[in-house]
């Protein structure tokens, strides 16, 4: 869910629409306005995009300089008008908005039930309204403290109040806020893009802290009221890289913005061919040299970009890994030591079950590094060390950008840990440098080829069912492939290792259905290709995905793709390119909404 809150002298609505589409990648199945018009605090919500809302608010518009909105990404009630966001009390004298879960709600509804307060959803979020109700004592910000002592779970909150109209009340708990300060004029917002427009000189609310703020004032405290004292952060982002920027959706421009990301998370890291960490990461050369074994913890695609480090560490540290998804790691009691040291990869760094991982791993002991995409996000601030991806905002739910300088960050700390290790030589370890650093003009390369991979996308765009294969880095590959696939054109595809097709899945290949053949990885090229031979021969069609100067595949394939050639580990890299590509074009060619795919968001901040 996404929330903001403006407190000032200009007219609410339009800054928080405008906010609100800024936050929609957060979630986006329904909206909604709360605005204090003087004497009371006027409610809008509606089911769907936001522009549903902005249609309600084209016929009834909600004047005053007060207000919070929300977009509702469900987690407790289906997405209705009803258990959209604003809830507000039954005299509607208060009106929240809440990002994240209030654990015992149930508990407090039956409570509040019995003292007579009515109930119209089936969200969590009601609750807080008719607590502030239940508990108001005359003092808005020490009723705030106590509705919140007796909330359990994660939250981010904006409350206002008829009662006290000259005040925005945020509160944060293992849920993100910032607030952006104006000049008479103050913001709340989940993200930083709700409210660059306005302001650049925000404060970013760490765990148990709320904010009070008036139009010209901010005052932050912890929510005992202990007050905190803390600089505003300039935010020197460009509102600019946070549109879209000329392409049709930001899923497109974000692929296109590979070749920059790759080079800024490159930058500073690395010179006279070794990769230099030490400014980022606090491990000594001893610690380093300790380390037993190592445990990549993520979800979705940063999970699969997890899967390449394993493949990375175990090849240039000789460090045994492994690799989990972070919503089963967190409960299946991992063995942790003192040696163990977990990474973390998140782009949004505020996910929820990655977070809980994270702390898992530190309450028994591990060291952790996060590799995430968000300076000052709660998976930076936690982790032990973080090495940032410097991708710049990714917008669309599908992840592209982030992924591939998730993938470069790896190969930095691998070659990093590998340098002190010592299971390879310099020269080897410069070699690696050296085609790292041609990454960046390499996946230009790549793209220059979106035409054909286009013209192939919108082939395949109206089967049900695709596979994709692939052997080592190309499986890992290949599994990103078909959730970039599975995520954005909502066609069925399972990806393989190749050699476990026949034990099973071989069965489902027909005549006509699409493959997808991996087949950039020399070590283990010549079973690949018996492999594609096995599904030709069952009729499948196939696309192959291969490195420059290779004329072989072509004799086993129907159609072919050539990126250019690096070291097998780094091919990952540029292999994923293409796919990002199919799954882009096989969506465009479907119809269906790129940037928000059904049922998903990009942020998911609850478990
Ligand atoms: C959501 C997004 C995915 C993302 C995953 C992990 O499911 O839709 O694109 O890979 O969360 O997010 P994170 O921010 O932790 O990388």
């Amino acid at each position: 869910c996404g929330i903001v809150g403006y407190i000032g002298t200009k007219e609410a609505q339009g800054i928080l629409l405008e906010g609100l589409s800024k936050l929609e990648y957060r979630g986006y199945d329904s909206a909604g306005l709360a605005v204090y018009n003087g004497e009371t605090i006027g409610v809008r919500k509606a089911k769907g995009r936001l522009s549903n809302l902005e249609d309600k608010l084209a016929v009834h518009s909600l004047p005053g300089q007060l207000g919070i909105g929300h977009t509702r990404w469900a987690t407790h009630g289906k997405p209705s008008d009803e258990n959209s966001h604003p809830h507000v009390d039954n005299a509607g004298r208060f009106a929240v908005v809440h990002n994240g879960i209030i654990e015992n709600y149930l508990e407090l509804k039956e409570e509040l039930i019995a003292s007579g307060h009515q109930f119209t959803s089936e969200t969590d979020t009601e609750v807080i309204a008719k607590l502030l109700a239940e508990l108001w004592n005359g003092d808005l910000v020490s009723t705030v403290q106590q509705v919140v002592s007796r909330l359990e779970g994660a939250y981010a909150l904006g409350i206002i109040s008829e009662y006290e109209p000259d005040k925005l009340v945020a509160v944060r708990l293992a849920s993100p806020l910032v607030v952006g300060v104006g000049e008479g004029e103050n913001f709340v917002a989940s993200d930083i893009p709700a409210i660059l427009k306005h302001t650049r000189n925000v404060y970013i609310l760490e765990d148990g802290e709320m904010a009070v703020l008036t139009a010209d004032k901010v005052t932050l405290m912890k929510v005992d009221g202990t007050p905190v004292q803390r600089e505003t952060m300039r935010v020197n982002w460009d509102i600019a890289t946070a549109e879209k920027g000329g392409y049709d959706h930001f899923m497109l421009k974000e692929i296109h913005e590979q070749p920059k990301a790759i080079r800024d998370t490159l930058a500073s890291r690395t010179k006279n061919g070794l990769v230099d960490l030490s400014k980022e990461i606090s491990l000594s050369k001893e610690e380093i040299q300790n380390i037993e074994k190592i445990h990549f913890v993520a979800c979705g695609t940063a999970y699969h970009a997890g899967m390449v480090g394993k493949y990375v560490f175990e090849e240039l540290a000789r460090i045994p890994v492994e690799c989990d998804v972070a919503s089963e790691y967190r409960y299946r009691n991992p063995i942790i030591t003192e040696r163990t040291l977990v990474i973390v990869v998140s782009q949004s760094g505020e996910t929820a079950d990655t977070l809980a991982a994270l702390r898992e791993a530190k309450k028994q002991g591990a060291r952790v590094v996060a590799i995430t995409n968000v300076v000052g996000s709660s998976v930076a601030r936690e982790a032990d060390d973080v090495i940032i991806t410097w991708a710049g905002p990714e917008i669309a739910v599908a992840s592209t950008k982030a992924y591939t300088s998730q993938l470069i960050a790896i190969y930095l700390l691998g070659v990093y840990f590998a340098q002190v290790r010592g299971h390879k030589s310099a020269a080897e370890l410069q070699e690696i440098v050296t085609h790292l650093q041609e990454l960046p003009g390499k996946a230009e390369q790549v793209l220059k080829l979106e035409k054909s991979i286009e013209s192939f996308a919108r082939s395949i765009a109206k089967h049900q069912n695709l596979f994709f294969l692939g052997r080592g880095l190309d499986f890992a590959v290949a599994l990103e492939g078909s959730l970039k696939l599975k995520e954005i054109s909502y066609i069925h595809s399972e990806a393989y290792a190749a050699g476990e097709l026949k034990h099973g899945t071989l069965a489902l290949i027909e005549e006509n259905i699409p493959v997808i053949s991996l087949a950039t990885q020399k070590s283990v090229y010549d079973k690949m290709v018996s492999n594609i031979q096995e599904v030709k021969a069952r009729g499948a069609h196939i696309l192959g995905l291969a490195v420059e100067g290779d004329t072989e595949l072509r004799k086993s394939v129907d159609e072919v793709i050539r990126i250019p050639a690096t070291i097998d580990l780094l091919t990952p890299v540029l292999a994923v390119i293409p796919l990002q590509l199919i799954a882009y074009y096989a969506c465009v060619e479907r119809g269906y909404d790129v940037d928000k795919p059904r049922n998903l968001a990009k942020s998911v901040t609850v478990e």
